[in-house]
């Protein structure tokens, strides 16, 4: 039997809510992740899936209920508990003229670890080097991070999050502007970072290159989680489909 102190990131009777919005989006949520897990989560438009990763970043109003990610309440500790996540997520727009490129833009992942005011140092710039090279984007990290096409600025938030060090990392969409070759290469990357111990959580509504190892499927419906459990790959889609047409 495993304890609550196996579970890196802990969701117990959550509700939460955007400011100002009538109603909880997020209702009676219990989720509980283990480090290694590899975690799809599925639903229909409006389901509340970016809601949930941000309710476990902890960036939305909890009204009732605790998350823990690392052992720290995300509401209480935010800024400690923020420095463990990885996000990457869902929108993202940058100006053609946003004034940093790919590089600059990789090592913000590490602002949690050196501080804003401080010099960054040589582990620093290996761990941008290599989160560049793992995403293929050796050739362009000189270049203005608002030129690139709209894949190339989703692998750059993805390398600025694997240089991050995370202790787990959240998804949202991350396959969305990637071609197939992109999507595959992506995640297998993913899938080694879940092997080293690294819960990989991805909202995703794509399930063509999903890494062979048991993953984990949530559903989400109307802000409630209706289907959790571990699934080999090629069931995935089966799974996430006839739940969300069930409920
Ligand atoms: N900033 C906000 N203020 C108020 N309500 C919001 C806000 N953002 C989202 N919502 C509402 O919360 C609900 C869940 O939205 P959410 O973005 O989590 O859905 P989703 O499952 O990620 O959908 P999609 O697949 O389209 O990305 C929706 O009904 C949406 O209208
Ligand atoms: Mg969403």
């Amino acid at each position: 039997m495993t304890s609550g102190k196996d579970h890196i990131i802990r969701l117990s009777e959550v509700w939460t809510t955007y400011e100002g919005a009538d109603l909880p989006v997020i209702r009676d949520v219990n989720l509980q992740i283990k480090p290694g897990e590899f975690v799809v989560i599925g639903g229909p438009n409006g389901a509340g899936k970016t809601t949930l990763l941000e309710t476990i970043a902890g960036l939305l109003p909890v009204v009732n209920g605790t998350v823990h990610v690392c052992g720290l309440d995300v509401v209480k500790d935010g800024c400690c508990a923020r420095k463990n996540i990885g996000y990457v997520i869902q929108n993202f727009d940058f100006h053609p003229y946003t004034p940093f490129t790919v590089e600059e833009v990789v090592l913000m992942g590490r602002f949690g670890k050196i501080g804003w005011l401080k010099r960054h140092t040589s582990r620093d710039l290996e761990k941008v080097a290599s989160a560049i090279s793992q995403l293929g984007l050796t050739s362009m990290q000189k270049n203005q991070i608002g030129k690139l096409s709209g894949g190339q600025q989703q692998k750059v938030l993805i390398a600025q999050n694997l240089a991050k060090e995370p202790e787990i990392l959240l998804l949202d969409e991350p396959f969305s502007n990637l071609d197939m070759i992109t999507r595959e290469e992506v995640c297998n990357l993913l899938c080694k970072v879940a092997d080293a111990g690294i819960p990989v959580l991805i909202v995703s509504h794509a399930f063509d290159a999903l890494p062979d190892r048991d993953i984990r499927v949530v559903v989400m419906q109307h802000g409630e989680i209706t289907l959790n459990q571990l699934s080999h790959p090629s069931k995935v889609e089966e799974l996430v489909r006839s739940a969300s047409v069930a409920a």
